[in-house]
């Protein structure tokens, strides 16, 4: 049986989401303005519901294939540099974080400095000291300081990721916002790929 590769020419052939009527900055992406249609371009059908109400960052014309990047940003984020560390222990180590994390031993701020020295290029800040996002791997987590949640802060971030994600039983918040974001699930993990990004 021939094995079917993703291709650019496949691309021509499946769907993804356009815009359909021209959107001017701080719209909204409605059933309206947007149409699942040939070809591949755009984010993949399955996102529609992720994407509609959201607002856009800049005009879009009639014609364009939809992209994450066109979604308004409230978030910032920058590469995490070594002195983050006492930040992000700050955030991981908090007790609400902690009963959501796979691994429940703390560790000493010692002992985290030396091991994010090691690999903070896995994390990304959020809004420089709001909360991060660590890509380990392709497995994705998130956590942010208490005062900052419940804004759409998380789910901005999530909407422009992709990789996978494990989520305890129990953590509403989480899988509600991953499953928002466009990630779906996949036995014991959520996971979300860009392919037709
Ligand atoms: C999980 C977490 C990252 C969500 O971040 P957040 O920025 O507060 O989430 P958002 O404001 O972007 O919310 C997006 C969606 O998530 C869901 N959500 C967020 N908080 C929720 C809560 N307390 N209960 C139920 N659903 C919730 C909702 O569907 C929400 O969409 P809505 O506001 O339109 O209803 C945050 O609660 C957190 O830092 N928790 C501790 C760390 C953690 O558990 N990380 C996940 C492990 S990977």
């Amino acid at each position: 049986m021939n094995e079917i590769k993703p291709s650019w020419n496949g691309r021509k052939l499946v769907r993804s989401l356009f815009v359909i009527k021209d959107i001017k900055k701080g719209e909204k992406f409605t059933e309206d303005n947007i149409k699942s249609i040939r070809p591949g371009y755009g984010i993949a059908p399955k996102y529609e519901k992720a994407i509609l109400g959201k607002e856009v960052i800049r005009d879009i014309k009639r014609g364009e294939p939809i992209l994450w990047e066109m979604l308004r940003g409230k978030v910032k984020l920058t590469k995490a540099i070594p002195t983050d560390y006492k930040i992000v222990h700050s955030i991981r180590y908090s007790e609400d974080v902690m009963k959501n994390s796979l691994s429940k031993n703390k560790v000493s701020l010692e002992e985290f400095k030396k091991w994010f020295s090691k690999e903070y290029k896995k994390y990304k800040m959020i809004n420089k000291n709001q909360g991060f996002i660590k890509n380990d791997n392709g497995f994705i987590g998130i956590a942010l300081k208490k005062e900052y949640r419940g804004k759409g802060l998380s789910h901005e971030v999530l909407l422009n990721t992709d990789g996978k994600a494990v989520i305890l039983t129990g953590n509403e918040a989480s899988l509600c916002c991953f499953i928002k974001s466009g990630f779906v699930i996949k036995g014991h993990y959520l996971e979300k790929d860009f392919t037709y990004k």
